[in-house]
C-alpha cells in the first residue's frame, strides 16, 4: 500500500502544498487519537462558550481548533487560517502562500454519543504581496487548490483532492496514512438520500416536491424506491456518498427566510463541493453551482444540494 508521502511526492503538487497536506494529516491523526479516547482523555462535553455564530462550543470543537492553529502556524505551511470557531482569520507571519479555512470538528452533536465526526479543510491561494485578512478568503470555491476531510469513524480516514481526482487514506496503529482508495467516484444515479426530515414543514415547494417524489418510491413518478440516511455529521454523510453514492441536501427553509441555509460556504460547502465534483458528482445551492459563488463573508451560510448528477440536476431544475 502506498503511504501519503509517496502519493504526495508522485502527485506533481508544489512542495509547499505537499507539506501543508502532511501537516493537516498529522494534526487530524492527533485529533483522532483524542477522539478515540473520548471520556478517558477528558475531551467530551460542553466548553461553556459560544462561537461567533452563537452556537454552543463543545470541548472538542476548541481542542481540535487549537491543534490545527498551533500545528499549521508553527509549521508555517499557510499565511492565514480561518475557522468556524474563530471570529476572524489568524495570520501566520512568514507562512507559505496559502489560506486554509477549516471546520475543526464537524458533527458536534455526535461527539458525546460516539457517532462519526470529522474535520473539513479548504486550501486557497494567498494574495501576493500583502498581509491577508478575512476578505482574502472570499474567493469562489473553484479557486481551491486542495480540499478534504478526515472522518473519525470505526476507522479514521483522510479524503482529499488536489484537483486531480479524490483519494482516501486510512490511519494505521503506527500513525501512518495508507492509501486505501485510489479514485473515489459518485455514480450519476442514486438510491439513497440524506436530509433532516424534521424540518419538512418549513421546506420550500421545490424541496417538498422532490422529497415527496423520492418517498413515493415505486408507486410515485420516479418509479423506484429510495432509502434514507441522516448521520447529522456532514463529513459522515458526504463520506457515505463518496463510498456508495446518493445525495445530501441541507436546503434553506422558511424558519428564517433571511438565512440562506445552515451550512457554511467557506469551510463546509466549498471543500465538500470540490470533492464531489472531483468525484464526478454535482453540487448546487438549488440555483447555481456552489463552486462559482462569490462569497461575501467568512462565516457565510449557504443551501447545499450535492451528490449524484442525475438527482442534483433534477432538484436544481425544480427551483427554476
Ligand atoms: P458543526 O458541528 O460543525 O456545527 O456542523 C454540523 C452541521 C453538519 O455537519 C450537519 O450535516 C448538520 O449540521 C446537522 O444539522 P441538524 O442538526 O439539522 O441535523
Ligand atoms: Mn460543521
Ligand atoms: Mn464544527
Amino acid at each position: 500500500m502506498k503511504s501519503l508521502d509517496q502519493v504526495l511526492s508522485a502527485s506533481g503538487a508544489p512542495a509547499d502544498l505537499q507539506k501543508l497536506i502532511l501537516a493537516l494529516a498529522q494534526t487530524c491523526a492527533e485529533i483522532s487519537a483524542k477522539v478515540r479516547l473520548g471520556a478517558l482523555a477528558g475531551v467530551l462535553g460542553e466548553a461553556g462558550s459560544d462561537n461567533v455564530q452563537g452556537e454552543h462550543q463543545k470541548k472538542l470543537d476548541l481542542i481540535a481548533n487549537d491543534l490545527l492553529v498551533n500545528h499549521l502556524s508553527s509549521a508555517k505551511v499557510a499565511l492565514a487560517l480561518g475557522s468556524e470557531e474563530m471570529d476572524h482569520a489568524v495570520v501566520v507571519p512568514g507562512g507559505a502562500p496559502y489560506l486554509v479555512a477549516f471546520d475543526p470538528l464537524d458533527g458536534s452533536s455526535n461527539i458525546d454519543v460516539n457517532v462519526s465526526i470529522g474535520t473539513i479543510f479548504s486550501v486557497l491561494p494567498a494574495p501576493a504581496g500583502k498581509t491577508p485578512g478575512d476578505e482574502d478568503f472570499l474567493q469562489p470555491g473553484e479557486r481551491q487548490v486542495a480540499a478534504g476531510y478526515a472522518v473519525y469513524g470505526p476507522s479514521t480516514e483522510l479524503v482529499f483532492s488536489l484537483g486531480r481526482g479524490v483519494q482516501a487514506f486510512t490511519l494505521d496503529n503506527q500513525g501512518r496514512w495508507l492509501m486505501t482508495v485510489e479514485k473515489m467516484t459518485i455514480a450519476p444515479a442514486a438510491k439513497e438520500f440524506a436530509i433532516n426530515a424534521s424540518n419538512s414543514r418549513f421546506w420550500y415547494a421545490p424541496v417538498q416536491r422532490y422529497i415527496s417524489e423520492l418517498q413515493a418510491g415505486k408507486t410515485g413518478p420516479r418509479g423506484k424506491d429510495f432509502n434514507m440516511r441522516w448521520v447529522a455529521s456532514m463529513v459522515a454523510d458526504v463520506h457515505r456518498i463518496l463510498c456508495r453514492g446518493g445525495v445530501f441536501l441541507y436546503p434553506a427553509d422558511q424558519r428564517d427566510p433571511a438565512k440562506p441555509g445552515k451550512l457554511r460556504l467557506l469551510y463546509e460547502a466549498n471543500p465538500m463541493s470540490f470533492l464531489v465534483e472531483q468525484a464526478g458528482g454535482v453540487s448546487t445551492n438549488g440555483h447555481e453551482r456552489i463552486l462559482s459563488l462569490q462569497p461575501t463573508k467568512l462565516h457565510e451560510r449557504v443551501a447545499v444540494f450535492l451528490g449524484a448528477k442525475e438527482e442534483i440536476d433534477l432538484v436544481t431544475g425544480y427551483h427554476r
